[in-house]
């Protein structure tokens, strides 16, 4: 059985001392330990996430990473710096890195291989724009993000994939339930052709205009383990996105 996942990307919002008292707010209503609760704040806030949140199910990670473990990169962060904050998740290859910073499936492997040998999860982000889907490229796009993104990687186990179709992205359009299962069981019979049986072990997220309202049914379908959400995890609607089951 794979654990279910809901991970909240904070993005560049909430400082430390916002970053505190939204996790006052958040864990008197948290009563969860049958999922994996992530949140990714920003790196100056991860320390406050991590003291906030010690003791509890919610674990905090980061939303970039450099692949070196130390040089003249200015204003770039290393797994070790990342391990250090007790931080134990990276999102890489969100498709705002993508667009606004220019990382590319190269750059996202170097990260995933360094992520697993650090011991930090990486939470794998993958997606096609609206041109891509409308001219039927998606599959396309989704496999070689996959084949170059995960590219001679061991422990595969780990990984996490967040689904996040770029036209459903701070758009307020989701993917409707069966596009989001049908997009999630494609990069899962594409996984086991890369990793065989292992790929029933990776957990597949969705992304894009998740919230309180259409959390329920997407976590109904087979293929999605778990989701990535923006918007809606910056306010107190991520405590209904969490317990949607209860
Ligand atoms: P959204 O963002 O939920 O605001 O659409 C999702 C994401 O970027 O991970």
């Amino acid at each position: 059985m794979r654990k279910k996942v809901i991970a909240g990307n904070w993005k560049m919002y909430k400082n430390a001392a916002e970053t505190k008292a939204y996790f006052d707010m958040f864990l008197k209503e948290i009563d969860t330990d049958e999922k994996e609760v992530i949140i990714f704040p920003p790196f100056t806030s991860i320390s406050s996430a991590v003291c906030m949140t010690v003791g509890s199910n919610v674990k905090i990670g980061a939303q970039n990473m450099h692949y070196e473990d130390c040089g003249a990169f200015t204003g770039e962060v290393s797994c070790g710096m990342i391990n250090e904050t007790g931080a134990c998740y990276v999102l890489i290859g969100h498709s705002e890195r993508r667009k606004y910073f220019n990382e590319k499936n190269e750059t996202v492997n170097k990260k995933v291989s360094k992520a697993l040998g650090e011991n930090l999860i990486p939470v794998v982000c993958i997606g096609e724009d609206l041109s891509e889907r409308e001219d039927g490229k998606t599959y396309e796009i989704l496999f070689s993000q996959l084949t170059q993104g995960l590219k001679n990687i061991s422990d595969a186990e780990k990984i996490i994939i967040a689904y996040e179709p770029i036209w459903a992205i701070g758009t307020g359009k989701t993917a409707t339930d069966l596009q989001a299962e049908e997009a999630c069981a494609k990069i899962r019979e594409y996984l086991f052709s890369m990793f065989g049986d292992i790929s029933d072990k990776i957990r597949i997220l969705y992304g894009g205009s998740v919230n309180a309202s259409n959390i329920k049914s997407l976590m109904s379908m087979a293929n999605i383990d778990g989701v990535l959400v923006g918007g809606a995890s910056l306010n107190s609607d991520f405590i209904k996105i969490v317990q949607y089951d209860k």
